[in-house]
């Protein structure tokens, strides 16, 4: 544990520019897709986090040659000799990520059967699989659990089935459209997810060789084709890390210019940064206007120097604000002048966090009601799942400890902005999604050290 904490001297506006790389929750699926080419694919701008490695790791075993390009966060992934993979080696990956679960329908394809160990990934709630195991049976997947996992064989292949999600989980669409892609026939996906990270996977699949129609109102048609091929892909950029790092520059009464961010996936939070009274703007036009080579744009954040302004607010699916920028922007939130309302609505329990921003001087009360919003799936169901921050708040140091990823950073936001010296625990968890975080906590002006 001595190992894993950062000490923090907080009260430093954070000052700088720093740069987000291709999206961990697309690269890591991305990674999985190339499984299933007959052929080496090429990712580039991959960042070194630690879901990448668990997600190299599961490759290997399974006979894909993970290497690195020639330039810097290039992947390339040889998937000619794909095999089984021994129980006891997948299963050393237990409980360290939730990507295994998406590795079911390409190795189906490519074996003709897979083992998944137990899932993990970060804990903010109960996180079931069931929609992807419908999914799977309704192609003819057979299901068999066992106490160190799940066998899945496909004893009359895969076949394109239609299929409506109850809710659009991110993972099952994917889960989907991974399985649908090499599936006889066409399937037909209901209520998808249409995450940005969704859109960009569908483009590495259409760059295999897959035929897949996005249509309105979240309908997926996915025409199975018999054989893919490798794909070369630069990834959407980091839309979660750029806004923590959005809601550090006001959190911490900084400036900070997120090198590589986009607007268009960005656009729900930018208006919400705005209505806080964040200022913002967008410098990824600066390459076309200035012509320079090696000159790179994003979006720069900044604090007004003024009062912020408190927001009503709820997370949802896309094109809604993000769980994923939920615990970060809490935490400028409670430096907003008035009553703040965040109502949870995709993860049950993700609102744990702010005990830790309370007992930093935070004033965050928890509530079982849908607040602020339209009622949510979690309203009857004894969920603390809606916060009412009521600011500003003088946010002193504290020790600290990092209960899951977003959690953490925000962990580590509410640490820099509040006056004195805290100490963080679980910091490594950081790294399972932010790249150098430490590095660019240095480069930003953080006074923060190693003990
Ligand atoms: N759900 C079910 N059954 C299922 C699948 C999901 O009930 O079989 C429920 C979940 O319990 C949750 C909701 O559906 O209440 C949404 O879950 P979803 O499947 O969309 O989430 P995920 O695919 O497991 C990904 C990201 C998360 C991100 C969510 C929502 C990855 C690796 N993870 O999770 O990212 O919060 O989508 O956008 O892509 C993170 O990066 O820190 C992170 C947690």
């Amino acid at each position: 544990m001595t190992e894993d904490v950062l000490i923090v001297h907080g009260g430093t506006p954070l000052q700088g520019q720093i740069r987000v790389r291709g999206a961990k929750n697309l690269v890591s699926k991305a990674m999985v897709a190339a499984l299933l080419g007959e052929s080496p694919s090429r990712l580039y701008d991959v960042p070194r986090i630690r879901d990448v490695e668990v997600v190299r790791g599961l490759l290997g075993l399974h006979g894909v040659k993970v290497s690195d390009g020639a330039e810097d966060g290039e992947l390339v992934m040889d998937p000619t000799n794909v095999e089984s993979a021994s129980t006891d080696e997948i299963n050393v990956h237990a409980g360290s990520s939730r990507i295994p679960i998406l590795l079911c329908g390409p190795l189906l394809h490519r074996l003709g059967h897979a083992f998944i160990p137990d899932l993990g990934g970060c804990h903010i709630g109960p996180r079931p699989i069931d929609f992807h195991m419908k999914a799977l049976r309704e192609f003819g997947a057979v299901v068999d659990k066992t106490p160190e996992g799940m066998h899945l064989s496909a004893p009359n292949g895969l076949h394109g089935a239609k299929l409506e999600l109850p809710y659009p989980s991110v993972g099952a669409t994917e889960q989907v459209l991974l399985t649908a892609v090499r599936a006889e026939g066409v399937t037909e996906l209901r209520n998808a997810a249409i995450e940005p990270e969704i859109i960009d996977l569908i483009c590495v699949l259409q760059k295999m060789g897959a035929i897949i129609t996005v249509h309105t109102d979240r309908v997926i048609e996915i025409q199975g084709v018999p054989k893919l091929y490798g794909y070369e892909h630069k990834p959407i950029p980091d839309r979660i890390e750029a806004a923590s790092w959005a809601a550090a520059a006001l959190a911490t009464r900084g400036e900070i210019e997120v090198l590589g961010a986009r607007q268009t996936d960005m656009m729900t939070f930018l208006n919400v940064y705005r209505n806080i009274g964040g200022e913002l703007k967008i410098t990824d036009d600066r390459v076309a206007r200035d012509g320079v080579t090696g000159a790179e744009g994003g979006i720069k954040f900044w604090h007004p120097g003024t009062e912020l302004k408190a927001v009503a607010l709820e997370t949802d699916v896309h094109p809604g604000f993000m769980t994923d920028w939920q615990q970060p922007l809490v935490v400028a939130l409670t430096q907003a002048r008035g009553i703040s309302i965040m109502h949870e609505t995709v993860y049950e329990q993700r609102l744990g966090y702010t005990e830790a921003l309370n007992s930093m001087g935070a004033t965050i009360q928890v509530y079982r009601d849908c607040l602020g919003g339209t009622p949510c799936r979690f309203g009857r169901r004894n969920f603390m799942h809606s916060a009412v921050i009521a600011g500003p708040s003088k946010l002193h140091a504290a020790d600290l400890v990092i209960p899951d990823l977003r959690a953490g950073f925000a962990h580590l936001i509410a640490a820099l902005a509040a006056e004195g010296t805290s100490r963080v625990y679980g910091v490594n968890l950081i790294k399972r999604g932010y790249e150098d975080f430490e590095q660019k906590l240095a480069a930003l002006g953080a006074h923060v050290e190693r003990p």
